[in-house]
């Protein structure tokens, strides 16, 4: 039988088969440092919406209508009104144009149910509920059926600018508006479908560096300037200006055959980023990246 080789993410050497059998985490969990650990109505919050996402996610009901709390409101009203300066001067256009479209605004947090329709009727992608961070091929399945698992949760009042995990700050401000746009959806419909199909855990780690350093930490030239399409970007007032500005980052045109092969540490300032002409230009790439792979879903 052929051995299965081992391969390195984040900089350590991991069990293959993790990327291709995912673990299901059936009950939160808090990892040492959260800065919620030690608020119980907090922890209290979040399980509860933990066991209504993940049951919403699991019979296939769509976003939950969530009643957010006052200092929920005080979270987002904190944090959106600093990034959407920072997304009028470096963000680019299509996320622009999306947002405003989506009508999401620095006062009230909306509601994903919402998104979803006007995400559906745009693109044909559609959000779905998780109680979570989910296992990249689990995540991945989901996207393969053009649905965008999105969080309903919110980061801990006591630093309403840094979060251990995705939260919905980072999905609804990160991730959703791009969904908008025909490019990007099928971009990420077609890594969906091949690293949910493909049985090779090196080919679902080349797929999940392809998504890392474009969906998550892309940058795009436009009209001679480098703006900002990335979600882990964009959902952070202090990665946006780090990304565009800061002198210990290197900035390369995206070369696929390099970023399949980068290593990244998702817990630090991202210090390797990539650059893509556009949506158009990325979406064929990918097609080519699948087709190259063998992986039969176009
Ligand atoms: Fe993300």
């Amino acid at each position: 039988m052929k051995e299965t080789p081992s391969i390195v993410e984040y900089g350590v050497a991991i069990d293959p088969r993790t990327m291709i059998e995912p673990p299901d985490a059936a009950e939160l969990e808090l990892e040492p440092g959260h800065p919620g650990l030690g608020d119980a109505a907090y922890v209290k919050r979040r399980k509860d919406l933990f066991a209504l996402c993940r049951q919403h996610r699991l019979n296939h009901l769509g976003p939950p209508l969530i009643n957010y709390t006052s200092e929920e409101t005080r979270i987002w009203r904190d944090v959106s009104p600093k990034l959407d300066e920072l997304h009028r001067k470096h963000a680019c256009q299509i996320y622009l144009k999306a947002k405003d479209t989506l009508g999401i605004s620095a006062t009230e947090i909306p509601q994903l149910r919402v998104l979803s329709d006007r995400v559906q009727r745009e693109t044909n992608m559609h959000l779905v509920p998780a109680e979570g961070p989910l296992p990249y091929r689990t995540f991945y399945s989901y996207i393969a059926e053009r649905g965008f698992p999105v969080t309903q949760f919110i980061r801990h009042g006591s630093h309403p600018e840094f979060t251990p995990e995705p939260d919905m700050i980072h999905d609804c401000l990160g991730h959703v508006p791009p969904l908008m746009h025909h490019d990007y959806a099928e971009v990420l419909a077609l890594i969906g479908k091949a690293a949910f199909t493909t049985a090779d855990p090196l080919q679902v780690l080349a797929l999940k560096r392809f998504s890392w350093f474009s969906i998550e930490f892309g940058l795009m030239k436009e009209a001679g300037e480098i703006k900002v399409f990335g979600a882990g970007i964009l959902s952070s007032t202090g990665e946006i200006p780090f990304s565009l500005f800061s002198k210990d980052v290197k900035r390369r045109p995206f070369v696929t055959d390099e970023v399949i092969e980068t290593d990244y540490d998702p817990s630090r300032m991202q210090d390797q980023l990539f650059i893509i002409p556009s949506f158009a230009w990325l979406r064929r790439e990918i097609e080519g990246l699948v087709r190259r792979f063998g992986i039969g879903v176009m």
